[in-house]
Order: structure tokens, then sequence, then C-alpha cells
């Protein structure tokens, strides 16, 4: 949620900072700020709405100065509007802020008492008064932030800027992402890597705790407890060109058509298909013993986890236990000594998702996670780290980190089997041979993007839609339903295929259009029952099923769409991919912001 981003530089850095934003903007999109220091104090620039609205701005009013902090914001406090925008100035200091500040309400009251005057409504505007407060008293800016930092309660990440002093540029964290980089005299700091990639490759990555002073040529790293720290200095090695759209023309286009190449580069890591293993960076003598997993993720991430359970259980006859991370503290998890508990996030920063992760660490569970981001807090605080290789995912709406989580649980699902003595060697030959067909499959199915695209008119109009799936397939029917609701606003339900029956059925009509995920398989029968269900009771179903489904079940339907034949196992991997693309060409036909949807972003770092 917001990103930000800080240059002390050696030439005008406007510019800069706002390519930096471009960069940081799946985090939030609702408004964004810049600004400056140069010889005339500070310069600010806000704008409501998308980044191009300051971009606008800036074009009719320059911003000049060679240091500078700037924000895309996505509200937590304060609704959107120019007003609440970051940056916050008060006095001397100007700040950014992504997190919430959960006292920001005493705070706030306390400095209000006193006679200060609030002009947002946000909770980021308290540091600003407390840091200018501080300076007011005489101390000077290092020792300032040093007072407030202690005084501030939940996640954040900051950077702030001050007046009177160019050459200085302070950051702080803890709960949210803070990169700093290094230039040739130049430093930097931004919510991830990829903000600063066509500044920098060599950055260093805080940790919860850390707070960073900035000067031309020197960068001093300090911990909670304000002693000085040095951390690793690493190439990010990300390049501003794997944020480009290139040919699509949108991002989550591009995502969904690299799906085949990044399954196939995450599989790379988990399996040896010559030797027809599964190969995990774990031995097996670690996981021999464990009895439960406990998977919890948020979104689209949790559905990949509904599908891992499936496989779990079946393969590794291992109880499992699944819950969304918002949720899962909060019920008192029994968790029993010598768990696994998996978390699985694209982003590695999501703070139900992470906060999950340190309670069950705290109740004594492994803690394994799959994460895309490998820098990300997620994957530096799990014992066993699972990556993903798919890439920056910039669209809004997840899709190859979601079919490479898949990739990875399938294989991790297959080595706990082996690990377990479930598995012989037969059917683990077996499973790598499925797994490593995956992507060719899911290139196939990318091969009906056109029958796809011809399907968006029969749904676009609706105002409701389901989707109707059974075992793993019920899990993508949920999946296909979020990514419609995200990007098109449409509403729309997953359904176990069999609980129609006991409820929603009465939501049929002929202005409903259900979508039916049903794969040929042995749940194949069963998901037509239910579908012939619906059928019955003038419902418009789209069938999408592979030929030998479609010559069971297909007349009758509104429209059908014929899948490449999978092994069922792979199933998941392979009808993902329409989903996907129906969502997209669905969005694309209500004219929607595809990879901006409205009031959301990217990385969810506020609980
Ligand atoms: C949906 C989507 C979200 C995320 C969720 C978790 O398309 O992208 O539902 O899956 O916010 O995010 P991560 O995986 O980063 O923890």
């Amino acid at each position: 949620m917001c990103g930000i981003v800080g240059i002390l530089g050696r030439g005008e850095v406007a510019a800069r900072l706002v390519a930096g934003l471009r960069r940081l903007e799946y985090r939030g999109y609702d408004s964004a700020g810049i600004c400056l220091v140069g010889s005339d104090g500070f310069v600010r620039r806000r704008a409501e709405g998308k980044l191009a609205n300051l971009e606008a701005r800036l074009a009719a009013e320059p911003a000049h100065g060679a240091s500078g902090i700037a924000h895309t914001r996505w509200a937590t406090h304060g609704r959107p509007s120019e007003v609440n925008a970051h940056p916050h100035i008060v006095g001397d200091v100007a700040v950014v802020h992504n997190g919430i500040i959960e006292n920001f309400r005493p705070l706030r009251e306390a400095l209000e008492a006193e006679g200060r005057v609030f002009t947002s409504e946000t909770d980021t505007e308290v540091i600003a008064h407390l840091v200018a407060r501080e300076l007011e008293r005489g101390h000077p800016p290092v020792a300032a932030v040093q007072a407030v930092l202690p005084q501030l309660h939940g996640a954040f990440a900051l950077a702030l800027l001050f007046r009177n002093e160019p050459d200085l540029l302070i950051g702080a964290r803890l709960g949210a992402p803070l990169t700093v980089g290094f230039g040739d005299g130049e430093a930097y700091l931004g919510s991830d890597a990829l903000a600063l990639a066509d500044l920098t490759q060599e950055v260093s990555y805080l940790e919860d705790g850390d707070w960073v002073i900035l000067r031309r040529g020197a960068v001093e790293i300090r911990d909670r407890e304000n002693r000085p720290v040095t951390r690793p200095r690493i190439r990010s090695g990300l390049s501003g060109a794997l944020v480009e759209k290139g040919n699509y023309r949108h991002f989550m286009l591009k995502e969904i058509h690299e799906q085949p190449l990044v399954v196939a580069q995450t599989l790379q890591s988990y399996l040896k298909p010559l030797d027809g293993q599964v190969a995990l960076p774990i031995p097996d003598a670690r996981l021999e013993n464990v009895g439960r997993v406990t998977i919890v993720a948020c979104g689209t991430s949790f559905y990949a986890g509904m599908v891992a359970r499936y496989w779990l259980e079946r393969f590794a006859r291992v109880a499992v236990d699944i819950d969304v991370a918002s949720e899962f503290r909060y019920r008192e998890p029994v968790l029993e000594p010598g768990g696994l508990a998996l978390f699985i996030s694209q982003s590695g920063e999501t703070a139900d998702t992470l906060a999950a992760l340190r309670h069950a660490r705290a109740e004594g569970q492994t803690i394994a996670a799959v994460v895309n981001v490998p820098t990300s807090s997620m994957a530096r605080e799990a014992d066993i780290l699972l990556p993903t290789h798919a890439g920056p995912e910039i669209g809004v709406a997840s899709t190859k980190a979601f079919t490479c989580q898949l990739a990875v649980l399938a294989a991790l699902a297959a080595n706990l089997a082996r690990a377990r003595g479930r598995l012989s060697r037969e059917e683990e030959r077996e499973i790598v041979t499925h797994l490593a067909e995956a992507p060719a499959a899911m290139n196939a199915a990318l091969a009906l993007d056109p029958a796809i695209a011809a399907l968006a008119p029969l749904v676009a109009p609706a105002r409701d839609v389901l989707y109707l799936g059974r075992g793993p397939d019920y899990p993508m029917a949920l999946e296909g339903a979020l990514k419609l609701k995200e990007i098109s606003y449409i509403h729309a339900e997953g359904y176990a295929a069999g609980e129609m029956k006991h409820g929603p059925i009465a939501l049929i009509d002929e202005a409903v259009p259900v979508i039916v995920l049903a794969p040929s398989g042995p749940l194949f029968e069963k998901t037509v029952s239910n579908m012939q269900e619906v059928r019955a009771r003038g419902g418009k179903v789209i069938l999408i099923s592979d030929r030998e489904g479609l010559a069971a079940a297909g007349d009758g339907c509104l429209a059908t769409l014929e899948m490449p034949r999978t092994h069922p196992l792979i199933a998941p991997l392979v009808y993902a991919v329409p989903v996907q693309l129906l969502a997209y060409h669905v969005a694309v036909a209500k004219g929607t912001d595809v990879d901006q949807p409205r009031n959301l972003a990217k990385s969810v770092t506020v609980e």
C-alpha cells in the first residue's frame, strides 16, 4: 500500500522521482505527490487520482531541486484528495509514509491540545508534527527523528526531507519495506528495489526497526536501539525493462501470456525430470514427521492454498487446515508442536499474512513460505523458503504469480508425500512427468485467446455471474469469480458445484451466466449433474471442458470452450488461463482500468 521514493541527487530530481513512482503505482494510485528542497526551501506538488495527474501538474508548474521525496497513495486514513495526498509538510520537515500509525488518534489529540493545527485527515500528518516539534525545540533533524520513532506504533516506511538541509534524507522502516540505493555521489530510498532499478543496482534492504541517514556520499544505517549496523549491499539485478508492457495492451495480458515461461522456470527449481524426482530445497528428514500443515494466505494466494490442500491430503495423507490470514490469528487456532505452517504470498509483504506468520512462529511452527519477491519480509522470516520465479507482477490482479504458486505447491505436496513414505518411485515419476507437461498445456490454453474473447460479450452485460467447480476446480471457480469482480466490477461468486442446491440455485435465471469448470476426470459426472440442475432452471451455462467433456455434456449450453485434455493434477494450472482471460476480455469490453482497478492496490501492507 502506497509507494515511496526519495532521491538525494546531483541534478534536478523531479523527473526521476516521478519515474520511480511510475514503477510503484501498483502499490496504490488514488493520489500522488512530490516535494523537493532547493535554494528556496520546499516545493511541493500534489494531485488527486492517477500519477498522470501529478505529471500534468508538474508540466504546468515545474518543480526544481536536487533532493526530494515522492509518494503514490492507497488511502487508509482520509479519503483520496489533494489535501490528504503526501508529502505532508509541517514547519521544516516533509514526510511520506507507507503503512498505518495505529496510535495516531491519541498523538493527534495531544498535539492539537498544544494548539497544533492539522490540515489533513491522515495518520501521517502526526509524524510531520512530531518531528517539527522536535526541530522547533532546537534538535537537529537526526536527533528529532530519533526522538519521534519510538512514539510511533503500527507499521511504517518513512522518508523525511528537511527544509534547511538539502543534503539530508532520513528513512525508517517498521513492518513495511524500505530499500536504500547507492549511486555515484547520490543516494536513494524506495519501497522496493524495482522503484530504484533505473537509478541504481546497488541496494540494501533495511531490517525491521532500522532507520537510515542518507547524506551525499555517506549512508548510515542504525537499528531500533540506535546502534550503527551494516546491512548487506547487494546487486538487485533488476532492470526497468522488467516493468514495461512490451507489445501488450495491459500488464495483466502480458503476465497471463508469460505463464508457460515462468511456470517452466519455477518448476526447473523443483523438479529433476530426468530422474523423475521432485527436489525441494529441504531434506526429506525435515519433513518426515510433519503431521499437520496449516496454510494461511489472502485472496488469490489463498485460493492457491485451497488447491494445495487437495494435493497435500491426497498425496501426502497429511492433515491440512487452511484459513485466510485476516481471520487466522483471531480464532485462536490450535497449532500442535511440530506442525508446518505454510504461507503463500506474491508480494511477501501482505500485512495480514505476515502477522499470521509471526503468530505461527511464536506458536512453535516450522515456517514455510511460497513467495514471489525473494527479498520480502516473508522470504526473510521463513525457515523454508520456496520461491516462485514469476518475475515482477505489475498488474494488480494476480495471474502468473498464482500459477507459479500452484507449481511450487504441487511439488511440495509430492515432496512431503515422499518424505512421509506415501509415494512410490513410480508415483513420484508420474507426478513429475505431469507437472513438466504443464507449461505446454498452458500454451495450448493461451492459443484459445480469440475463442475466450468471443465469450466476453455473453458475460459483460451481466450484473451477476456464478462460477462452479468441484474438487480442485472449486478454488478455481472462486478465483475466476474474484478475477471478474476485481477488474470488471461485475458481482461474481464461485461455488462448489454440489453446494448450489443448498441455496444459491435460487439465484439462477436467464440473466445470470453460470460458468462451469469441468475437466474430464473423476469429478466430471458429478459436476455435470449439478450443471444440469442449473440448466433445468433456465440457467445459461458456459461450459469449459475438453473435447470428451463437451461431447458428453456440451449440448444445450449457451456457449462452450474446448480446452486441451490435461491430467487432473495440472488441470488447475491450465484452467487458470481461461478464467483469467475471460475476466480480462470482459473488463476490456466494459472499458475498466484493467491494470489498476478501482479501490485496490497490489501490495496490501495494512491489516
Ligand atoms: C487478486 C489479488 C489479491 C492478492 C492478495 C494477496 O488478484 O491479487 O487477492 O492475491 O492481496 O496478496 P499477496 O499474494 O501479495 O500476499
